[in-house]
């Protein structure tokens, strides 16, 4: 992987032929910061991951802009659906690059207000990389007002591998869902297992997490909230880190905004890197980081 400097340095020599082509003259060059096990990149997504080495994430955990469905300046930039399409293709194909032969790519996306966007940004993508899973993230409440059907309360995580042949690290041992005790005594009176002990040291290992992930959305009152208007669970991020990587791989979020996937790489020892362009977000996410360390409070995630 190159150095911090080495990618800032490319980063800002990205700016100067970017602003040629006259696409994204006023934003900022990258600016880097330390923390923890990982490092925040401060800068447009588009100009930094050209700075980062191919073929060196193990994962890719990608929240971007929905397309105007948050009344959020970063969310409404683009004049046309198309526009965020081309623009979303420019930052896949560079996560593509960084992303390992066997790593996997993760991208958040929700149907509701401007459900045709998602459905597009899935069908492009699909064409660039190889469609490996669709994941529901179950909010277990509903959010928002929608009148002309039922209350949405998912999102969606489209996941994508390199190629058809590519096979990706996963490792569904590491993301088992315990049974609770009495589920446990409920399995052990089944008469078909003779083994008792070999049976309950099975089912202790928990079952196996399906595609449907159900981790509450976080309220407002929420302790871990910390100020970001699309802040996503830590507990949902760690299960995807821990089932497509291993202790120490190098996970990239090009969208970091509060510093959730850094959050849940600091808690199970991944090292990353998080790019983000609003420098009150990278305070944040900084913040959120080194307080969590000293306080080991992400242990609990
Ligand atoms: C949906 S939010 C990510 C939230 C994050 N997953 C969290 O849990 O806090 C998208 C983030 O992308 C940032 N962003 C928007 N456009 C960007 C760009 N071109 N480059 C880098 N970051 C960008 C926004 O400032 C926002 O913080």
């Amino acid at each position: 992987m190159k150095t911090v400097a080495q990618a800032a340095a490319h980063s800002r020599a990205g700016k100067a032929t970017v602003k040629k082509r006259t696409v994204t003259a006023r934003l900022k060059p990258s600016r880097a910061v330390r923390v923890g096990d990982g490092q925040i990149l401060t800068g447009d997504a588009l100009q930094v991951l050209p700075g980062l080495e191919s073929n060196s994430a193990q994962v890719v955990i990608a929240d971007p802009p929905y397309y105007r469905v948050l009344d959020e300046a970063w969310d409404n930039e683009w004049r046309t659906a198309d526009d965020y399409l081309q623009w979303t293709l420019r930052w896949a194909r560079e996560c593509k690059r960084i992303l390992r032969d066997d790593g996997l790519l993760y991208i958040f996306g929700q149907l509701g207000k401007r459900e045709h966007i998602w459905l597009h940004t899935c069908s492009l993508l699909a064409k660039e990389m190889q469609f490996h899973d669709m994941l529901i993230w179950d909010r277990a409440v509903g959010y928002n007002e929608r009148r002309d059907s039922f209350t949405p309360q998912y999102e969606m995580i489209l996941v994508l591998r390199q190629s058809a042949d590519a096979k990706p690290y996963f490792d569904k041992d590491a993301v088992r869902i315990p049974y609770d005790e009495k589920k446990i005594a409920a399995y052990l009176g089944d008469k078909r297992y003779q083994d008792k002990q070999a049976r309950e040291a099975h089912l202790r290992k928990g079952k196996y997490a399906t595609n449907i992930l159900r981790v509450p959305s976080l309220k407002g009152s929420s302790k871990e909230k910390v100020g970001h208007p699309s802040q996503k669970p830590v507990a949902l991020i760690a299960q995807l880190l821990r089932a497509s990587s291993r202790e120490s791989d190098l996970v990239l979020d090009p969208f970091l905004g509060s510093g959730s996937t850094a959050a849940a790489a600091e808690v199970n020892n991944r090292r990353w890197i998080g790019v983000e362009k609003n420098p009150e977000y990278v305070e944040i996410a900084k913040r959120r980081i080194e307080a969590g360390n000293a306080q080991k409070k992400f242990k609990l995630v």
